[in-house]
């Protein structure tokens, strides 16, 4: 997108990402490369449902000793990093690696930021705090997902504020990156849809920044396109393997996009979810994603016909305005079909706490890139809308289409996939 000024663009990845089949059984030849004993840094399921025994068993064949930390919780938090931290001092541990979604990746993160720069994770809330790199860090990845495997970003709630604080720094992107389908084969129905529309968010929220680049573009748009020719069937059969293949590439190019492009107010706003009421990260993304989407239409309409292109959806003789609408519906749509609840009341999410979370929205990192400006009145009311819209006020997709060719554009009678949302911003 067009800035004015001299800005530059960064492209940041971790140096070697290791895809595939079968990848997952080379972790321990690359730990090697980096220590003699490893922490392994996971979360209490995968510590007892054999997949850490995996790692552990593939660690000590590569010759090198291994001590598992189970302690990485839902939307982690600055005690599981400390707690994890101390393990790894305990342990005399010289490498670190993470097992399992963004909970156990971020808590890893945390662990080796702490251990390469001392200090509290607080202390590096924000851009580029961290002043030495962390401990050398192999990220194996079991959803699809955050993409935290690959990221710079470090997400991990304040037990004080309980606000989730994002850390981003080119130093606390992992060392390599191993996305390996066959484990994310298990994934229950449920965890596969909401990390899978996290991931759309990613792409989506990323394509719309503005500080997308030509690069982040691509890999946004064949991100969306993967998910939505992959994700519903990936819900359906978890056995399907070349869902889940094509997921894992999608949930990478989606973290290569935002990585570099960043995110908006989506990730701005279900981090306070997360922070307060310890939600889903994923379920909170999809809930939001089309109001915040809705809001943002009018600021690079031309951007979301691209993304109505790459969702699959037919907008052949649809005006730019009515094209925009049909990804609002398309949305809903996926979230729909792959089981995503309609809105935050059913997630238990109360009114009285919706303007604090809007102020401390406006303050997250992510709100920076989003395309259209808001102010906390803004946030409040998207925040509304998401907390009673019911999938039954929801247009299908071909209506829209219809309706749209029937009236050549977007009239009052609300063609939008939301059509309370937008009759009240069109
Ligand atoms: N750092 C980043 O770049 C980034 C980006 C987006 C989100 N995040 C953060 O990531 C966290 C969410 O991560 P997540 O959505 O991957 O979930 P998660 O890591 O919290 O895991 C959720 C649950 O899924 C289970 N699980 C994981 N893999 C499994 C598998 N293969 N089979 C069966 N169960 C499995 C875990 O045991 C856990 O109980 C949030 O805190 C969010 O803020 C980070
Ligand atoms: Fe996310």
């Amino acid at each position: 997108m067009m800035n004015l000024g001299e800005v530059t663009y960064g492209f940041y990845m971790p140096r070697v990402n290791l895809m595939g089949a079968g990848s997952a059984k080379t972790v321990g030849e690359q730990a090697k490369k980096f220590g003699k004993k490893a922490l392994i840094v996971t979360d209490a399921f995968l510590a007892k449902n054999g997949m850490a025994d995996q790692i552990v068993a593939n660690v000590v064949m590569a010759g090198l000793e291994a001590v598992v930390y189970p302690g990485a919780e839902p939307n982690p938090t600055d005690k599981n990093v400390h707690d994890g931290f101390k393990a790894l001092k305990d342990n005399e541990c010289d490498v670190i690696i993470s097992l399992g979604g963004g909970s156990s990746h971020d808590t890893a993160k945390g662990i080796g930021i702490i251990a390469g720069n001392g200090g509290s994770i607080r202390d590096y809330e924000g851009l580029d705090k961290m002043t030495q790199p962390m401990m050398p860090l192999i990220a194996v990845n079991t959803t699809a997902g955050t993409a935290s495997e690959m990221t710079r970003f470090c997400i991990i709630t304040n037990t004080d504020t309980h606000v989730k604080m994002a850390i981003v720094d080119w130093q606390c992107t992992p060392n390599i990156s191993i996305n390996d389908p066959l484990m994310m084969m298990d994934m229950p129905a449920s965890l596969t849809a909401a990390t899978g529309m996290d991931a759309l968010t990613h792409a989506i929220e990323a394509y719309v920044s503005t500080q997308a680049t030509p690069v982040t573009d691509a890999s946004a748009l064949m991100a969306i396109q993967l998910i939505s020719k992959n994700l519903r069937q990936a819900v359906a059969n978890g056995k399907n393997f070349t869902a889940r293949d094509n997921m894992a590439y999608a949930e990478f190019l989606a973290g290569m996009a935002f990585n570099n492009a960043s995110l908006g107010y989506v990730h701005a706003m279900a981090h306070q979810l997360g922070g307060f009421y310890n939600l889903p990260h994923g379920v909170c993304n999809a809930i939001l994603l089309p109001h915040v989407e809705e809001f943002n239409l009018i600021a690079c309409p031309d951007r979301f016909v691209e993304i109505a292109k790459a969702l699959g959806e037919n907008i052949s003789g649809l005006t730019t305005r009515d094209a925009a609408d049909v990804v609002i519906a398309s949305i809903r749509q996926l979230s729909k079909d792959v089981g995503i609840p309609s809105n935050l009341t059913e997630l238990g999410v109360k009114a009285e706490d919706l303007k604090i979370m809007a102020e401390n929205a406006m303050k997250d990192a992510c709100s920076l890139t989003n395309p259209r400006s808001a102010k906390v009145e803004d946030i409040v009311k998207i925040f509304q809308k998401a907390l009673v819209c019911q999938y039954k006020d929801m247009s299908k997709i071909t209506d829209v289409s219809k309706a749209a060719h029937a009236h050549g554009r977007h009239g009052a009678d609300g063609i939008s996939g939301i059509d309370e949302l937008s009759q009240e911003s069109a």
